[in-house]
């Protein structure tokens, strides 16, 4: 059974249609590319999934039950996790903090009470298992403010995987980070599959999708327009259109 299914969601924006009728399906313990063109409507999926804004028609399926219409805080406690493309730690809380409140919405409205004052300790050991997971070790009392990029992109995937989802949505993770802390981070992606969450991943940057990837979801201008294997959406003249435009392609440059 696949673990996530899209079928025909649309989202319009005051007559703007963001998403055209889209449709795939997520398989459990894989890495599933999104990508497209600046505008193609890939945070707009991401927003409808996790239910950030209502579908304009369509359906949304996880694990056998649709979750359509259900509120954001619904649908992670369901087992759907997120990143944002910009990033959004709480900056002045430390890097363990930040972790330990993602942890508590599990258990909202009052993390203490609910789970027992004497569960401190093993809470704050769980929370160390997410820190050593993500290789923040070295940051853990830092403020998150202070931190560089790559670093605050390791603390939002850590506050995500403290929801224990089942599935991951990642919205452009490496955008703005150095070629270095792009490969750490994609290290980072690959251990999360391993451990059985399967991963949405919307990615800029060809090289990174196509060596993460098996298989390849392609927008633009809210439609799919593509899927499949790194190799056959590399040669797709639709995807190689959309990506390139008219003016660059090869007659056009030479003449
Ligand atoms: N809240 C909103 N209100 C109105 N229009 C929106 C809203 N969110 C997105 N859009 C529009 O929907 C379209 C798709 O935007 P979206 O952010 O999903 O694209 P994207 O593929 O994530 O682009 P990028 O690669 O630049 O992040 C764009 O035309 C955008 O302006
Ligand atoms: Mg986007």
């Amino acid at each position: 059974m696949a673990l996530l299914e899209i079928d025909g969601l649309s989202k319009e924006f005051d007559g703007l249609r963001a998403l055209d009728q889209v449709s795939f399906a997520t398989e459990v313990g894989e890495i599933l590319g999104v990508i497209g063109p600046n505008g193609a409507g890939k945070t707009t999926l991401f927003n409808l999934i996790s239910g950030i804004y209502p579908a304009t028609a369509g359906e949304v399926v996880f694990q056998g039950r649709s979750i359509l219409g259900m509120k954001s805080h619904q649908i992670s406690r369901l087992g759907i996790g997120r990143t944002f493309q910009i990033v959004r730690p709480f900056q002045n809380l430390d890097v363990e903090m930040n972790i330990l409140v993602a942890y508590g919405h599990r258990f909202y409205p009052d993390l203490w009470n609910s789970m027992g004052h004497f569960r401190k300790n093993e809470i704050l050991k769980e929370v160390q298992g997410y820190i050593e997971r993500t290789g923040l070790q070295s940051y853990r009392k830092q403020l998150t403010k202070n931190l560089p990029l790559g670093i605050k992109k390791r603390v939002e995937i850590a506050r995500a995987l403290a929801l224990k989802p089942r599935l991951l949505l990642l919205d452009e993770p490496s955008g703005g980070l150095r070629f270095e802390e792009s490969g750490q981070l994609m290290d980072l992606i690959r251990t999360v599959r391993d451990q059985g969450i399967s991963v949405l991943l919307i990615e800029h940057n060809m090289q990174v999708v196509m060596d993460l990837c098996k298989r390849i979801v392609v927008l633009d201008h809210g439609s799919k327009i593509a899927e499949g294997s790194p190799e056959a959406i590399r040669s797709n003249p639709q995807v190689i259109e959309a990506y390139l435009g008219k003016s660059l392609r090869p007659e056009e440059e030479e003449g």
